[in-house]
């Protein structure tokens, strides 16, 4: 197998394959997914939540996230993956935006960046695409602007849902090579995939859309809870309490180690 670059993202859609995508931000689930065949692997700033237990992803800066970039690309050979810009690393300027994407490509080894925001952000798609960096863009429900959009909700419903579709063409038009929605109706966003010719990712955006993606401690079922747009696919959270519970057990009790871990 070989490693997955931008243009397949297009063949895919081309050719009407729908793919999946997994966050990922440490070298072990990394190299399980990217062997279980994942193409694409995203360290979402939403290791914010997931990693560093803070309540929004607003805090969490590069610095943090390159170390979780280096151990992704580490673990998954094949993947292709896509790095967060985390909030106020791009919104002051077209260079500070440039700045950070570079950091992400030359420390952490990322193959493309997402950043969040609709129109306003085409031409911070442009600089950081004329600087020879992949991006992609993320609109709909931005959890950066958590505080301005008043919460977690769904955006593009009614009349707003022109809004996406104007979002999502400027941002295309300005060198994304995908726009990712998140949390928008269903029917819009399936009109936005028919309508770019890029390919488009889901997340809360329904089946219409050529990629879906998930965080991945939602989807193994690791999280404590998690949105109505997510299906837990396995139990991990009951597998690693059990198993924690039962080696405290069996520690107290004496039972581990047993001989045939003894040396
Ligand atoms: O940070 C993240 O995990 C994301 C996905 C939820 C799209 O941006
Ligand atoms: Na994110």
């Amino acid at each position: 197998r070989r490693r997955t670059r931008v243009h397949h993202f297009q063949q895919w859609k081309d050719a009407g394959e729908k793919w999946a995508m997994l966050t990922s931000y440490d070298a072990m689930t990394a190299a399980v997914f990217d062997e279980a065949g994942i193409p694409a692997l995203l360290v979402g700033d939403s290791a914010a939540n997931t990693v560093f237990g803070m309540p929004t992803t607003l805090p969490v800066t590069l610095d943090h996230l390159l170390p979780l970039v280096r151990a992704v690309v580490a673990g998954a050979p094949h993947a292709f993956v896509v790095a967060d810009l985390p909030f106020g690393s791009y919104e002051v300027s077209d260079d500070l935006a440039v700045a950070s994407a570079v950091r992400v490509m030359k420390e952490g080894g990322a193959h493309a960046v997402k950043f969040e925001g609709g129109a306003r952000r085409a031409g911070r798609v442009r600089a950081v695409v004329e600087a020879g960096i992949p991006v992609m863009a993320h609109i709909g429900f931005t959890p950066q602007s958590e505080h301005a959009l008043g919460g977690y909700r769904v955006q593009g419903r009614g009349e707003a849902g022109e809004q996406v579709l104007a979002d999502a063409r400027a941002l295309a038009e300005a060198g994304a090579f995908a726009v990712l929605m998140e949390m928008v109706p269903a029917d819009v966003a399936a009109q936005v995939t028919r309508t770019l010719a890029v390919p488009t990712v889901g997340i809360g955006a329904g089946s219409g859309t050529d990629g879906q993606v998930l965080v991945w401690q939602d989807f193994a079922g690791l999280s404590e809870r998690t949105a109505k747009f997510v299906k837990r696919f396995a139990d991990v959270r009951t597998a690693l309490s059990d198993a924690a519970r039962q080696y405290a057990e069996e520690v107290r009790g004496g039972s581990f180690p047993g001989p045939e871990h003894s040396f």
